[in-house]
Parts: structure tokens; sequence; C-alpha cells
């Protein structure tokens, strides 16, 4: 087997940044040039201030520290790095379509496409080309179509090695993977590019950790993986709703249930709605799929973990409505957290801006505090819904950086994301600084209800009546 000497991954993203700098950070002898078409995005991976890198993950800004510029490169220079590499990984951004043929379901795969003619174009030599964006089953054939049709006659494996990390512990989840996936074809030149992708893992993981498919399992297994993950909290959400209800505690309930083996403890936290770049966008990827073959009742099967989840989202913020006397007009909320979980700045997704969104509706004033998310990306994210104008949000929604002063004669604090650091905040400092009665909704279970309610507040809490 031919050794891998330069690898090259497409998109430089969330995905793309933490799982090439772990690799180059397991393989000193390969170097790995990670390349994206956003100049903004590469300086700011390229910045020597690492507190400014684009991503945040506990554990990156040490491997990226130790590695950059040694064998770990972040440019726009697409062209030069496909040329050298003799692996590609593509790994851009697959979206929700927001356009024509399958509006608001299907997954948006030009920038795939644009990266598949950009192989076929710019390659001179043999090359393996990886699927790790999360893409619609049956994909791989696309890409080899458009590879074999546009290329210089240069042979070109694909696989599909779909990306498992979860934003927050990614650094974690990519050296200690449960399992890693490669789907590619059964033909001797498919198991020769198999062998060759597992070999760079086999660098840290165990060989019996690494799975081979075929690659339309590959593909199918990614959208699966996470349907089923956003099956579990959709349905412990649910679960939440009926507790409010019978003074029973979803916490109890997960806890009971979770001790039976066959159901297991993990992603039974009930919450405020699931978020993020991931579970909804693949859902919808994976109902559009089945309706595409005629597959009614398994579309609606599967668009059901969505209904529940927006359920969940809606039923928190006419919670908070209901609860202040059915009027936040004029009241001024508190939000603790933006980001769609903690330990990450993204906000994809996040259940905040549509909390947010309800209560502006409604006329709230709305302060928000995140430790990761920038203001900037704050009122992208209200911009982008188009719910009302730009200036309206700014008036309606203010960002701040002190999030003990910002409970200042405030009526409600909402819990959007489980940061840890609200959990050592002085809270009777708080219960001080508010209006009372002094209102906190935790959408994330992070605080105790008995101290609370000793502190003087009125706590409510998902899943606890
Ligand atoms: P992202 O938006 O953070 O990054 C994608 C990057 O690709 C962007 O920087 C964009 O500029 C770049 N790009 C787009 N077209 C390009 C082109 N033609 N040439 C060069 N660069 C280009 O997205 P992400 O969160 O990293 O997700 C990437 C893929 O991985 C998606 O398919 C997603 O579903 C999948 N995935 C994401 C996660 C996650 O937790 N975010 C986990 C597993 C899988
Ligand atoms: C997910 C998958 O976990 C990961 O394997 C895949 O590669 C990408 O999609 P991610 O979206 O980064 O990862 O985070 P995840 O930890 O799965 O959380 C998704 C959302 O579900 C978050 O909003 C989180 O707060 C919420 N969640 C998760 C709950 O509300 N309760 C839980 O028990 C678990």
């Amino acid at each position: 087997m031919k050794k891998t000497t330069k690898i090259c991954c497409i998109g430089a993203g969330y995905v793309g940044g933490p799982t090439m700098s772990v690799i180059a950070n397991q393989c000193p002898e390969i170097q790995v040039t990670v390349v994206d078409i956003n100049q903004d995005r590469i300086n700011q991976w390229n910045d020597e201030d690492l507190d400014k890198l684009p991503v945040y993950e506990p554990g990156l800004k040490e491997i990226i520290a130790s590695n950059r510029n040694k064998n770990l490169f972040f440019s726009t220079e697409v062209d030069k790095a496909i040329e050298e590499a003799d692996i590609i990984f593509i790994s851009v951004n697959t979206p929700t379509k927001t356009y024509g043929k399958g509006k608001g379901q299907a997954a948006d795969l030009k920038f795939i496409e644009l990266c598949a003619r950009n192989i076929a174009k710019v390659a001179k030599t043999d090359k393996i080309v990886v699927e790790k964006s999360t893409l619609p089953v049956r994909t791989a054939g696309a890409i080899k179509s458009i590879l074999e049709n546009t290329g210089n006659g240069v042979n070109f494996e694909i696989l599909s090695n779909p990306e498992f990390l979860a934003e927050g512990t990614a650094v974690d989840d990519l050296l200690n993977a449960d399992r890693v996936l490669i789907g590619g074809d059964d033909t001797p030149t498919g198991q020769k590019a198999k062998d060759t992708l597992s070999a760079i893992y086999e660098h840290w993981l165990p060989k019996d950790r690494i799975l081979q498919t075929n690659v339309w399992s590959s593909e199918l297994s990614k959208l699966v993986a996470n349907a089923f993950l956003a099956q579990r909290v959709s349905s412990i959400n649910s679960i939440s709703a009926l507790c409010e209800r019978t003074d029973a505690n979803v916490a109890e309930v997960a806890r009971a249930i979770g001790y039976d083996s066959r159901i297991g403890s993990k992603f039974l936290n009930s919450s405020v709605g699931f978020g993020g770049s991931c579970f909804q966008k693949d859902i919808l990827n994976l109902v559009y799929i089945a309706s595409s073959f005629g597959l009614q009742e398994v579309a609606d099967y599967w668009e059901q973990v969505i209904i529940m989840n927006d359920y969940q989202k809606r039923r928190f913020a006419e919670n908070i409505i209901s609860t202040l006397y059915n009027t936040v007009s004029g009241k001024k909320i508190v939000f603790y957290g933006w980001a769609f979980k903690k330990d990450t700045n993204d906000t994809r997704e996040s259940a905040a801006i549509y909390v947010a969104d309800a209560l502006l509706e409604e006329r709230a004033e709305i302060i928000v505090y995140d430790p990761k998310v920038s203001e900037k990306t704050i009122y992208a994210d209200m911009d982008y819904l188009n719910t009302r104008t730009p200036e309206e949000n700014r008036r309606l929604l203010k960002v701040v950086k002190d999030p003990i002063k910002a409970t200042e004669e405030a009526h409600a604090i909402a819990i959007l994301t489980e940061w840890d650091e609200f959990k050592t905040y002085d809270w009777d400092k708080i219960y001080n600084n508010m209006l009372k009665p002094a209102f906190v909704f935790d959408g994330r279970r992070l605080l105790d209800s008995e101290t609370m309610t000793a502190k003087g507040f009125e706590f409510y809490k998902i899943g606890q009546s």
C-alpha cells in the first residue's frame, strides 16, 4: 500500500478544522492542508491569537498551537492543495435547500458538486476522494459521475467517511471515537482505498473500531444515527410536557428508564429542544429521501421528531408568557446562553433564536449573555429569520458582557444553554437585582429547584411541575 504523505480537506468549518487538526496531531509524517474559499475564516484559523480561532472547542487551540505551520496548514489555495494531495476530504456545508425542488427538506448539494468539479479539473494524479460531509444516500454516485466525465483520465476512488463528532466535545470524540465508518466499493481498488484511509485512523484507534461497509450503507448510517439520537431527545421532551402536568419529574423518569440496559442512560436530558446544524437538517433530509421513494409512512414517522422539537421550543416561550401574567410587553427578560449547547460558539438552529423570536413578537425586551457567542452572530441569527427589521432587532434585543449586571430590574431570566458557569453565579445577588417576583425559567434543567426556591425565586424547570 502506497504511504499517504499529503492530504487536503476542502471546507475549514466545525468539522474540517477540528478533524484535520487531530489527524495532523496524530500523524506527524502526513502533511495536512485545510482549504476554504472563505478568506476571513482562513485568516481566523491562522490568527496568532488562538482565542480568535473561528471554532471554539475545548482542547482545540492547544492542538493548533503545536501543529500549525509544521504539518498543519490553513489556506485558500484550493487548487494547489488538491493537486498535491493523495487523499482529498470534502467537508463543506450541506444545508437544507431554501429554493426549488425539495425546498425546506432536501440537502443542498451545490457546494459538494462545485468541489467535485474542481477536483475533476485540477487532479493530474490518482486520488482518493472522501465524503466527510453528511450526504443523502447515493450521493457518491453523483460525485463519481462528475469526476469520471470531466476528469483528466486519472482514477478516482470515492469513499464515504461520515463524521460523528459532536460540537463541544469534538477533540475528545475524535481521539476516542466509538467507531470510524468507511464505506467504499467492493472492488480491489475500492478495498485498497478503504485500507489506505483506515491506516490514517489506525495511528490512534484500534482496528476493531474502524468499520468498513459499502458506500451506500455508510452514507445512510450517518443520517440514521442522527435521526435516532434526535428521536431520543424528542421522546424525552414529549414526556417532559406530561411530567409538568402530573407531578412526575422527567429526570427521575429518564433515570428509571435509562437503567434498563436495553434503553441506556445517554441522550435523555430533557431540554428546551435540540438545536445545532445537524439534527434537524439530517432528519429533514431523511424525510425527503423516504418520501421521494414513495415511503410516506416512513417520512411521517421521522418528521414527528421535528414536530415534537418545534413544540418544545414553542411550549417554553408560551410558558414564559403565561407565567408573566400573560403579557411580556416591555418586560426585561435576560437570556443566559445563546449557543445550541455548552462549550461551543455555534448557534445554528439554537433553540434560543426561536424562543427570542416568539418573545419579541410579544414585545418583550431581551438581554442576551453568552460566554462564547459574539454580538454579531446573535444579530445575524435574528436578522436571518426576517421576522422584523434589523433596526427593530437591535432596539428590542441587547447583547451584554456582564451577566450579573444584566439582571438589574429584570422581570425574568431564561436559561437557554447549559454553560457550567451559570451554576457558579451569585444567585442571591441576582435575586436582589431583579424585580419581584423574580422568575427563572430553566430550559436546561441546570439549577436545583429547592435551592432556587429557597432563595426566593419563582423557579420553573422543564419537565417538573
Ligand atoms: P461549516 O459551515 O462550519 O463549514 C463548511 C465550510 O466549507 C465553510 O467554511 C465554507 O466556506 C466551506 N466551503 C463551502 N464550499 C466550498 C468550496 N467549494 N470550496 C472550499 N470551501 C468551501 O460546516 P460544518 O459544520 O463543518 O459541516 C460540514 C459538513 O459536515 C456538513 O455536511 C455537516 O452536515 C457535516 N457534519 C457536521 C457536524 C457538526 O457537528 N457541525 C458533525 C458531523 C457532520
Ligand atoms: C450531533 C451528533 O451527536 C453527532 O454525532 C453528529 O456528528 C453531529 O450532530 P451536535 O449537534 O454537535 O452533534 O451535538 P449533540 O450533543 O448531539 O446535541 C444536539 C442538540 O441536542 C443540542 O441542542 C443538545 O443540547 C440537545 N440535546 C442533546 C438534548 O437536548 N438532550 C440530550 O440528552 C442530548
